[in-house]
């Protein structure tokens, strides 16, 4: 495993094997994700783009090992996953923090949790409290903080717990333009400094094309890999730039073909 000790850097492969899965409803069953065959290499921040249903979330709960396929497998560094695992870090939309903890004790938990010794957790929460820029609001409590805000130690939690992938369900989905904009850049460069493996799942074509190496379009529901799109841009993007909208538009063309199927 390339999973370094706890408050260090650094990402693993995953590969997603045939993975097929259907929920049964009502006593039928129904296909959600059809034959998803995606390596994401190490150091590697994908972004998942798809119509409303697509089964983005499912794809994600499968990597993540909440959720089991119905045919298929998931490796992380060529072993078979179980179930959850402490190197694969999850940040939901809805910022999922205890309230009755401040933003300190939250990002300490996890850490603690796995019996890291209290002068090491101190210094990771130091670390990643620095890194999302809430050093100075690390004895506040959730429910005084804005919306990016909980975000940020979301991804900080996340972080603490030093997991080699990290996967991302609509993360800045409830956040607005601006804030989220800020979040990008931010989370660009945590994983500049971080190089995980992050599974980014987004509605937004152009917070994926700001962020990924590569992009992956799923076809409308039950969902299949239509397109995938590596995004050959610098690092540090620009939005504005005309390869930027040019990957923008081409991909919106592809998403806008899927969505149409979804209202037919
Ligand atoms: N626990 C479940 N039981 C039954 N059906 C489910 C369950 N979870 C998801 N589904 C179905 O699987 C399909 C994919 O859902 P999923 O939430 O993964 O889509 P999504 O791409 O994340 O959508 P959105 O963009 O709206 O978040 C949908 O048809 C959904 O109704
Ligand atoms: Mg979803």
């Amino acid at each position: 495993m390339s999973t370094v000790g706890v408050g260090g850097a650094g990402g693993a492969r995953v590969q997603i094997e045939g993975v097929h899965k259907s929920f049964t409803l009502d006593g039928r069953s129904a296909p959600a994700l059809i034959d998803i065959s995606l390596e994401v290499q190490t150091g590697e921040l994908l972004c998942l783009l798809g119509p409303s249903g697509c089964g983005k979330s499912t794809l994600l709960n499968i990597v993540a090992g909440f959720l089991p396929p119905t045919g298929g497998r998931v490796l992380v560094d060529g072993s078979p996953i179980t179930g959850p695992g402490p190197e694969r870090g999850v940040v939901f939309q809805e910022y999922v923090l205890f309230p009755w903890l401040t933003v300190a004790q939250n990002i300490e938990f996890g850490p603690r949790l796995m019996g890291v010794p209290a002068a090491r957790c101190r210094e990771i929460t130091a670390r990643y409290l620095e890194m999302v820029g809430l050093s100075e609001h690390a004895t506040k409590f959730p429910v005084q903080l804005s919306g990016g805000m909980k975000q940020r130690v979301a991804i900080a939690r996340a972080l603490a717990n030093s997991p080699s992938i990290v996967l991302m369900d609509e993360p800045f989905g409830a956040l607005d333009a601006q804030t989220r904009e800020v979040m990008q850049e931010e989370l660009s460069r945590i994983q500049r400094v971080e190089h995980k493996t992050i599974v980014f799942v987004t509605h937004s074509i152009r917070e994926a094309v700001y962020l990924a190496d590569r992009v992956v379009v799923m076809t409308s529901s039950p969902g299949r890999i239509k397109e995938v799109f590596p995004i050959k841009l610098p690092e540090t993007r620009n939005r504005f730039a005309p390869e930027f909208t040019h990957y923008e538009s081409e991909i919106t063309r592809v998403v806008k073909e899927e969505v149409a199927k979804v209202h037919e």
